[in-house]
């Protein structure tokens, strides 16, 4: 089963705990002992802001901004690979090519961001279009996909389960609400729609959520199910 992971970088480095990383190292080592192959994706998260903001009152542009998340999104991968040991390729891959040959050789491929104008939610959903991936996972801050923002409205419903088309439904007018942040942005569903990539948005706090959801199916987020699609092979066994 191939599997491609997007960890937010809120989710595996808000701060530097060294006990954090490792959790989540071993969640990805279980799942490629159990016979997958596991891409990985990481995020910049809080301190990807911090540079961002502080490079923005400088008057830096867009594309100095995006080059500075950039920055910080592979060094995060830098901090998984070292948690992973031999598994891992030694550094982020630069292109989806340097990731899928690592996949090829049996190891784990780590990335961060590759190119300004996005995010590594596109970085993912691109990776897991690259190696035919039979299942996408966000695991994130936000256990799932809602109909609203679940930290500002109370009555927010998670969704249980989606088709990408809806999901870019949903997404397409948080992503014109600077205020609002969707769980995965709208560049990542259309790849997910185009791609017809079976996804699972959930909470990545926990690093055993993820085991359980890509072993067996098992979890209280999101499912983004596209019609075509079959079970994973190893969720039917
Ligand atoms: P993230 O993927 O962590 O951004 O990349 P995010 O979605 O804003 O973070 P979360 O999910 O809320 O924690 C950090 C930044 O790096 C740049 C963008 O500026 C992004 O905001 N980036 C990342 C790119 O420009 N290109 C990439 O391929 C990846």
């Amino acid at each position: 089963m191939n599997v491609v992971i997007s960890i937010g970088g809120s989710v595996l480095a808000p701060d530097l705990d060294p006990e954090r990383v490792a959790a989540h190292a071993k969640a990805i080592e279980e799942l490629s002992e159990a016979g997958c192959t596991v891409g990985v994706v990481v995020g910049g998260g809080g301190v990807a802001r911090e540079y961002i903001e502080t490079a923005r009152d400088l008057g830096a542009n867009g594309v100095q901004l995006d080059q500075l998340g950039i920055g910080v999104t592979r060094l995060n991968a830098r901090l998984l690979i070292a948690a992973l040991g031999q598994r891992a390729t030694l550094s982020p891959a630069a292109d989806y090519d340097e990731a899928v040959g690592s996949l090829r050789r049996g190891e784990i491929a780590v990335m961060g961001g590759v190119m300004p104008g996005q995010t590594t939610d596109a970085v993912a959903a691109e990776f897991a279009e690259a190696v035919d991936a039979d299942l996408l996972v966000y695991a994130t801050s936000a256990n799932g996909v809602y109909d609203a923002d679940p930290n500002v409205d109370p009555d927010a419903e998670q969704y249980g389960r989606l088709s990408p088309a809806e999901l870019v439904d949903i997404v397409l007018p948080m992503s014109r609400d600077a205020g609002a942040s969707a769980p995965v942005d709208l560049l990542a569903a259309k790849l997910i729609d185009r791609a017809d990539l079976r996804t699972i948005v959930l909470d990545g706090t926990d690093p055993s959520v993820l085991t359980d959801a890509v072993l067996g199916g098992d979890h209280g987020g999101t499912d983004v199910v596209p019609e075509t699609c079959a079970e994973p092979t190893r969720w039917v066994e």
